[in-house]
């Protein structure tokens, strides 16, 4: 059975940057504890939507592998912010692509989305469902901020990033993956009242909720314990990792779990500074970014490692 590739990459990330000192005008903060407490030094804010950070993501993606839009079979969106729930974000990205031959659904596995779309689309390829998918991460997060509130506003920005995923007839591709969820904690990062349980009214939307240190002890342990058990049955050791890929939601947490592994900062990729925590959009912008500063050869060892509201979970050695 060919094993299905990543043959083409791309991402969006929105103009508009808000910085630490920006924030400090809209909340309660400094940009010194927003940088020794998570690393981030500013965030982008789109003025589109969605679908369109997903789109401009999706056209870099195919450009790179080379693929017209219509060879597509599959659109994934792995996403928390869709423009609307119905259509899903990924029918819109669909049509804006020119997919014309594709089926299309959303993904929303939180900040975890893209590790559990990569696992689907692997495994619809390789059961010969499909041939080729395009598989995005996109989020608007802003949308869903309070920016009265320091304890979440700071934390999170906008942007996407996307793969084209092809059955490729060699070796390699994705060789283990986890994905997992806890129910139970539900609570501790949730977007209440943005759904069927009702909407705040239209002088306030719906905001992130969060109990932040709790959700940083699960991340750290998350990530770290499904990392190593991907390794495990891929057959592979933490000595072969060329880059471990985590979700971008703090450098703390990053680096926590980094040490757990024992992996220097060499093998680690981080790029939050820059864009802050994007949800779904974090690790296939973070891919894309180490592919361009060419942290990423051929045969390379590839971790990735997420966690996020559900709690979800994913990681998968690529
Ligand atoms: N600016 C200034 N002070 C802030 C602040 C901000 N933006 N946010 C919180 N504080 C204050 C708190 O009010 C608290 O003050 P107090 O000691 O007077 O009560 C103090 O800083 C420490 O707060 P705490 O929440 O314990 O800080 P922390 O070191 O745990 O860092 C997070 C907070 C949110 C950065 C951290 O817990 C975290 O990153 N958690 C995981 C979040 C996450 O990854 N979410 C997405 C998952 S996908």
């Amino acid at each position: 059975m060919p094993a299905p590739l990543i043959t083409g990459w791309g991402k969006c990330l929105p103009p508009a940057v808000l910085s630490n000192t920006d924030l400090e005008a809209l909340t309660d903060t400094t940009d010194d504890w927003i940088s020794t407490r998570t690393g981030m030094k500013e965030r982008r804010v789109s003025h589109v939507e969605t679908s369109d950070l997903a789109a401009a993501a999706g056209r870099e993606a195919l450009a790179a592998a080379g693929l017209d839009p219509e060879g597509l079979d599959l659109v994934i969106v792995a996403t928390c912010t869709p423009d609307r729930l119905v259509p899903s974000a990924a029918a819109l990205v669909q049509q804006k692509v020119g997919a014309t031959r594709a089926a299309a659904m959303d993904l929303n596995a939180a900040c975890s989305g893209f590790i559990y779309g990569l696992a689907v689309a692997d495994q619809m390829i390789r059961a010969g469902a499909v041939r080729r998918v395009l598989l995005i991460g996109a989020e608007k997060l802003h949308f869903f901020l309070d920016f009265s509130d320091r304890a979440t506003s700071v934390l999170f920005g906008d942007g996407a990033g996307a793969v084209v995923l092809e059955e490729a007839g060699e070796d390699g591709g994705l060789l283990a993956f986890e994905l997992g969820a806890d129910g139970t904690a539900a609570e501790i990062l949730c977007i209440p009242q943005s759904g069927t349980e009702g909407f705040p009214g239209t002088e306030r939307r719906a905001r992130v909720q969060m109990e932040g240190p709790t959700v940083f002890r699960r991340a750290v342990e998350a990530m770290g314990d499904s990392a190593l058990r991907v390794l495990e049955k891929a057959g592979l050791g933490l000595d072969e990792v060329d880059l471990f890929i985590p979700h971008q939601a703090n450098l703390r947490i990053i680096e926590a779990t980094a040490r757990r592994l024992g992996l220097d900062a060499s093998r680690v990729m981080v790029n939050l500074a820059a864009y802050g925590n994007t949800s779904a959009a974090s690790i296939p912008i973070a891919l894309a970014e180490a592919l361009e500063q060419g942290r990423v050869r051929p045969g390379a060892l590839l971790v990735l490692a997420a966690f996020g509201g559900g709690l979800t979970w994913a990681a998968a050695a690529y």
